[in-house]
This record gives C-alpha cells, structure tokens and sequence, in this order.
C-alpha cells in the first residue's frame, strides 16, 4: 500500500521501493506511532473531524493492534509497506475500514516520524540510566570486596604512586555517573512535541498543540513548524552521549587488558568470560575487554554518521533525515550491551592481591614521599625534588628500592634524613596520608564509598 499515488501513472520500480523503504528498522517505533495516532485522533474528534464513534473505533484498533504484536513484530515485517505509518494506515484500513482513512488528516509523516522518534529516544534514555545503575553497583561491590588491595597508580603508563585498587573502581563510578546526568539532561531536550507541524508550514485545522503534546508525553512544544520537521539535534545529542559512554567503557578495558596481562598479572578474568586459542593452548585471553574496546569505533562512526548526513542538507524534511534511525538504533544496542558485558566482568574477574602489591614494592612509588619528607623538614620543593631525583638515580644504579637505601647514604644526599624516614615512606603510610577528600586513603576511599551508594 501506498500513502500516494494520485498524481503517478506508472507503478513505482521494485528495487526503487526496496531503497526507499525503511519499515525493516524503523517497525521498532509502532508502540510510540500508535500512542500518537490515538492522541490524533482525539484531536480530530475535538475538531470534528472524526465522530465519537469513528475515534473509538480508531483507538480501539490501535490497541489491538498492539496487544496483537506484544513484541512479535514478524507480522510488521511480512509487508511491503515503506515504512510503519504506512503500516499502520494499511492495517487499520483492513480491519476497521474506511474510518482509518479519516485519520490522517492534517498529518503528515514528517512530524509523524520526529515524535515517534523522540518518544522513542525518552524511553531508551531511562533504560541505558537504569542499565548504567547496575553497573556502579557492580563497580561498588567490587570496591568492596578488595578494599585492602594496594596497586601502582599509573600516568603516562608509568608507576606514579600507590593506589588503592577500590579508589580506580570508584574513578569509574564517578565517569559512568557523569553519563548519568548527561542522559537525564538529554531528556529535556527530547521534551519538545513537534506533533501538528504539518509536513512543514502548520496546519490549517484549530488544534491545542499543547493538550496533544501533553497527551504522549512531551511538557512542551516545538516553537518553529520548519524546524519541527528539519530538527534532528537530538539524535546527535543522543549519540555524542553514547560516543562519551563508550569512550569511558573503553578506557575501563584498556586497564583491565593491561591488568591482565602475564607481565601486570593484577587480575584474572573468570574462564566464563575468557576465550582460548585454536592454536595456542596456553591462551586465555580477554575478548570480551578487547570487543567492548572496539566497538568504541563503530559507535564514533554512527556519531559522524549522522553529522555528516546533516551537514548542509537544505531546511526542512530531506529523505537523507532517514539514514538517522539505523545509526542511533545500533549505537544504542551497542552501548546497552557493552555495559552489560562490563557488568558481568566486574562480577567475574578476582584480584591478585600479592602481585599489586609486590609491584608497588619494587617501585619508586614513594619518591614524592621521600620528597614531602624533606620538604616537612624545611627543605624547599624545588631543592628536594632535585635531591630526591638523585637517590632514585643512585637507587636504580645499585638496583635498590628507596627503602633498602641505608641511613648513612641517604645522609650524603641531605643532612635532614633520621631514622623515621623508613617509616615516612612505607606504603601504608604514604596511603594513609592521602587522605584529602576524593584522596586514596581507605579512610577516603570507604566514605567515598559510603557517599556513592546514597547518589545511586
Ligand atoms: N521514513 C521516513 C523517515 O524515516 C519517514 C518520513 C517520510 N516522509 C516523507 N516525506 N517521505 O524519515
């Protein structure tokens, strides 16, 4: 079925129909298209367009429709429909008859399209938010349950100071809770209706813009009818979200591959979530870190995607506007399921607890200790950084940790050195040092804790 045909004498190529066709990605939008119809048609009744019976018969169609496909939609995808509005048309024509024609009047399917989209787009926000929740719970239990666990602190990949395992958890915590409030912010620009635009200019029938948008959901409307239909912002809004979403994901792999390499040996990933070799029996590798990671890639590639579709296509509804859904569907599907694989790494890895201290031991983790010591002693930063720079010169050449460095030696560097630097610079007391707020001290790390639990 088509929605014209009028004004055609010769019957549309098939290939041409199947190009132009994108009922086979865009059928996921029947349950937000029918909420917006029955809200139409309540619109054409109050506009006597429709009487109470034909906009009964209308709604009562529609929800059938809809408990008939409870989430089968291979009876959608039978068609040769365009797309779903068409769908919808054709299948209230064939069981209500010519009522269902009444109701596409004023209507067309490029606000049709926009508000289905957006409604759509407001439920999948609440969802990824719900799905990102699990995931800090998991990130908190595992901080937890490895609260004593010390490891290197890296910059530049190289060993800076000590950390406690549970403080990088909770830097998690706080980049998936960033994505949080970033989706909850995207809601508010989902909130504008673009229903009763017409296909561009408005539309000629009286009509309470406001009761429609208030009906599906919306709090507001949009302002301007061209940019009603030409406005596809939010999808790149929504995009960009996930891109940051997965960028964060794939920062979180690439510490745990790090982590779980023979050479770092910090963690072990269940054999649940691990894959073997078909060549090498020795291997047991993180696929399921390394996929996450790349699908960062393709994630980017919808987001440009969709900018590139948009750029410098003319005001107001192009067909381009149709390459959006494919984009942000996947992206969407992408993110929903790399967190939920992170979910169950978090839930499945152990940690080493020997190895990630044994690799603080054997570094100069506490050189910015020795530092602070000489600086407490009255030593300016400036000319301790300079002496301390010199033991760990010294350290490295005799193959010695700063701990292992004898008083008197440390002496011929700086006078200020006692016997209680040993002390100074053991790792439990440069943690419990760092005890600044938001600072790797278990003291910090458990209320930080304690806190997180309550922003859940
Ligand atoms: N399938 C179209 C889309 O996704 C729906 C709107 C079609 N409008 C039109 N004038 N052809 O954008």
């Amino acid at each position: 079925m088509f929605l014209w045909g009028g004004r055609f004498s010769k019957k549309s190529n098939n290939n041409f129909l199947n190009f132009n066709r994108s009922l086979d990605f865009d059928y996921i939008l029947v349950k937000q298209d029918i909420i917006s119809l029955i809200a139409w048609s309540k619109f054409l009744l109050s506009s006597k367009i429709i009487n109470k019976i034909e906009q009964s018969s209308i709604e009562n169609c529609l929800n059938e429709i809809k408990n008939d496909l409870k989430n089968n939609f291979s009876i959608i995808l039978r068609s040769d429909c365009e797309d779903i509005h068409t769908w919808l048309e054709k299948e209230l024509i064939f069981r209500i008859g010519k009522v269902a024609k009444k109701l596409r009047t004023g209507k067309s399917r490029n606000e049709q399209i926009t508000t289905s989209l957006k409604m759509w787009c407001k439920d999948s926000v609440k969802k990824l938010i719900s799905y990102l929740k699990k995931m800090q719970l998991n990130i908190l239990y595992l901080s937890e349950k490895y609260i004593d666990v010390v490891m290197p602190g890296y910059t530049h990949l190289q060993i800076a100071q000590p950390i406690l395992f549970s403080h990088l958890c909770l830097s998690y915590y706080e980049m998936i809770n960033r994505d949080k409030i970033r989706l909850s912010n995207l809601l508010k620009t989902f909130n504008f209706c673009p229903l009763g635009s017409g296909a561009i200019s408005g539309i000629s029938y009286k009509i309470d813009r406001y009761k429609i948008a208030k009906e599906i959901f919306f709090s507001d409307i949009t302002k301007n009818s061209i940019d009603s239909v030409s406005d596809r912002d939010y999808v790149v809004e929504f995009l960009s979200c996930i891109s940051i979403g997965m960028m964060h994901l794939s920062r979180i792999c690439e510490d745990l591959i790090f982590f779980n390499t023979s050479e770092a040996n910090f963690i072990e990933l269940s054999d649940i979530i691990s894959t073997g070799s078909s060549l090498m029996p020795q291997k047991k590798n993180p696929d399921i870190l390394e996929l996450i990671r790349g699908k960062c890639g393709r994630v980017y590639g919808s987001l440009i995607s969709i900018l590139v579709m948009l750029k410098g296509i003319p005001m107001s509804y192009n067909k381009d506007m149709q390459e959006d859904k494919e984009c942000l569907f996947d992206s969407i599907n992408t993110w929903k399921n790399c967190i939920n694989m992170i979910s169950l790494v978090f839930k499945n890895i152990s940690i080493n607890y020997n190895n990630c201290l044994k690799s603080v031991e054997n570094s100069y983790a506490n050189s910015t200790d020795l530092l602070d010591y000489l600086v407490k002693k009255g030593v300016s930063f400036k000319n301790s950084h300079e002496i301390v720079g010199k033991i760990v010169l010294y350290a490295i050449k005799k193959k010695k940790y700063l701990n292992q460095i004898n008083i008197s030696t440390l002496k011929s560097f700086s006078i200020f050195f006692e016997d209680d630097v040993y002390d100074y610079i053991s790792i439990n007391k440069v943690l419990e040092r760092k005890n600044s707020i938001g600072g790797t001290s278990k003291n910090q790390v458990l209320n930080s804790i304690k806190l997180a639990k309550k922003r859940i």
